[in-house]
């Protein structure tokens, strides 16, 4: 399920973070954060009243992410991508302003792959 045996290089997370428009990105969701390798850039980058929610399946991940890092913006949450407005609704979240995955594709049912984020109301 983790898909990979090295971490996103600096490279890649400058690269990928580089297109996020951070002043208004109020709630940022990462599927699949793993260590928290691009959890930690994003949160370097984030305003400080944003919100950060990580969703991993792998419930040692999340309790890494709660003990290594110390920022109350950060909601690491044990449970699977493809619950997302589930996760989201019952923390009383709106809908994500960004969404970054590091989810491996190559493990994911074809449904669950294809499955087009909510779109947002009003
Ligand atoms: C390749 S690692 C990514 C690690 C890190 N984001 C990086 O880029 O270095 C993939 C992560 O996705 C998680 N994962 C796999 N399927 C998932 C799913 N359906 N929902 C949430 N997380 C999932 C795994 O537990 C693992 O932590």
């Amino acid at each position: 399920m983790v898909g990979s045996i090295i971490p996103s290089s600096k490279i890649l997370i400058d690269k990928m973070l580089g297109r996020v428009d951070w002043e208004n990105t109020k709630l940022f969701v990462e599927y699949g954060p793993g260590v928290g390798t691009f959890t930690r850039p994003i949160l370097e980058r984030m305003a400080p009243d944003a919100k950060l929610v990580t969703i991993d399946t792998n419930p040692e991940f999340t309790s890494y992410l709660k003990e290594s890092i110390d920022d109350e913006r950060l909601v690491p949450v044990t449970g699977s991508a493809a619950d997302v407005e589930k996760i989201l609704s019952d923390r009383g979240l709106p809908d994500a302003d960004f969404v970054l995955s590091g989810l491996p594709f190559s493990t994911l049912p074809p449904v669950s792959a294809t499955r087009s984020p909510r779109r947002r109301r009003g």
